[in-house]
């Protein structure tokens, strides 16, 4: 049985009907196609366009596909164009005539439109959530390692120290952004297309306000038009998808830079890290690699949809029909990273030693050195330029700062007192930056608590 036919003389080449057809993707969306079905005929009696009984009937119809679906025993096959006829025939097949009366006032325009909104909407829910347990993880490793010195970089050189707490701080900073745009996208989306019709609404005294309460809208769309041709939520799910995965490809890159032999800043636990077929010594970390692999394919998914809704012409058009495939593929692949991720950094261990010894080299405390200076009255630029003259005489006797002795320091510039040394050191350098957002302990705990609290909500 097909939705249409009526009209037509031929049998649908099979090739056509193959690439036209939808099933074998939009299937995902039974739950949703069944729920906005169950809302839209309890509206439909409400409204006196079907009978109690015609509703109860439909209802116990729709509910018992959904379960036989649940359970195996209704096999989504390929023999239906899309999810929406496969369960209007079943449906009739069910209950008889009476299932003929599901599609009344009703499009699959504004059907599809409706349940990809609702599938959206419950991933948006979950992504956030899972986002969370991430930041719980993120929040834990903070608490821990307010005092764990490591060096802070610009272009990938180092710079001036920093601490593993603030380090995480500022991917604790952008995975807070990414709920935040997840929670405006749901805000903004959570408008019942239903009731749209194919475009122009219906004749029927539908109730939409009724229908879209029934599955928790804040309202129904204002424009029948706007509501079967509106992809934007999906572009924003899509567009906060990559940029989720923009900053778990960073964190990855991090990982992986951290995890070589020459940083042994971390060491992924085994039970996330593969071998080689070849080399028996290896210990790889295909997991961030992947994550940060898999970032293209989401990329790959906003950059499509965009694509495909640029020259769309008012109101529904078949192109559409492309949202699903790479809108699936894109919250499996995010869901997925999120959660191993989580995964791999709360079973990762970090070599605090290490990261100490590295901060102290690589003269991260030079601006520390110079500020010293600007403190006993030096103007900056010349306090700059002398400490400078400091470090290229480090280097060509290979020592750090804090190695000089007071001699060699006043050589230089007499303004130097013995009291460089604890105002070079790491405790100093990292101690004494304390305004809110910087590494010292003091700035930190404060974002700990903002932190601790906006946890709890
Ligand atoms: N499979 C279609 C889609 O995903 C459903 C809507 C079909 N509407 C139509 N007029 N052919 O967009």
């Amino acid at each position: 049985m097909k939705l249409w036919g009526g009209r037509f003389t031929k049998e649908t080449n099979q090739l056509v009907h193959n690439f036209n057809a939808s099933i074998s993707f939009d299937q995902k969306l039974f739950k949703e196609d069944i729920e906005g079905s169950i809302a839209h005929v309890t509206m439909l009696a409400e409204q006196n366009i079907l009978t109690g009984a015609e509703k109860s009937s439909i209802i116990l119809g729709l509910n018992s596909i959904k379960e036989d679906i649940l359970k195996g025993t209704l096999v989504i096959d390929g023999s239906q164009e899309d999810i929406h006829s496969f369960v209007e025939a079943n449906l009739i097949e069910r209950i008889g005539d009476t299932g003929k009366k599901l599609h009344t006032g009703r499009s699959r325009n504004d059907q599809v439109a409706l349940d990809m909104k609702l599938y959206t909407r419950d991933e948006v829910v979950k992504i956030n959530l899972l986002l969370k347990d991430l930041l719980t993880v993120l929040h834990e490793i903070m608490k821990d390692n307010l005092n764990t010195y490591m060096p802070g970089f610009t272009h990938l050189q180092k710079a001036q120290p920093i601490t593993l707490a603030h380090h995480m701080g500022a991917y604790f900073e952008m995975f807070k952004r990414d709920r935040s745009r997840l929670d405006d996208i749901y805000k903004r989306m959570n408008y019942s297309p239903i009731g749209s019709g194919a475009l122009a609404g219906t004749t029927y005294p539908l109730d939409r306000e009724y229908t879209s309460s029934l599955l928790d809208f804040y309202g129904p769309t204002l424009n029948s038009m706007d509501s079967v041709s509106d992809r934007d939520y999906l572009i924003e799910f899509l567009s906060s998808l990559s940029i989720i995965m923009m900053h778990l490809s960073r964190f990855c890159e991090e990982i992986i830079i951290w995890n070589t032999n020459e940083y042994q800043f971390v060491e992924l636990d085994d039970s996330y890290s593969t071998g080689s077929s070849i080399m028996p010594q290896k210990k790889n970390p295909d997991i961030a690699e992947l994550i940060r692999g898999k970032t293209g394919r989401v990329y790959g998914a906003l950059v499509s949809l965009l694509t495909t809704m640029k020259g769309l012409p008012l109101a529904y058009n078949k192109d559409m029909q492309e949202d699903k495939e790479l809108t699936f593929d894109a919250i499996d692949t995010v869901k997925g990273c999120i959660a191993l991720f989580t995964g791999m950094i709360s079973t990762m261990k970090f070599n605090k030693s290490a990261m100490e010894t590295s901060a102290k080299n690589g003269f991260t405390n030079a601006t520390d050195a110079a500020d010293y200076l600007v403190n006993k009255g030096v103007p900056f630029r010349d306090a700059h330029g002398i400490v400078g003259q400091l470090v290229l005489y480090c280097i060509t006797k290979g020592i750090s700062l804090d190695q000089l002795t007071i001699t060699e320091y006043k050589e230089i510039c007499p303004v130097f007192e013995n009291d460089i040394y604890d105002a070079i050191s790491l405790e100093t350098c990292v101690g004494k930056r304390n305004t809110i957002g910087a590494p010292g302990k003091e700035a930190m705990e404060k974002v700990i608590t903002i932190n601790e609290e906006y946890l709890t909500k």
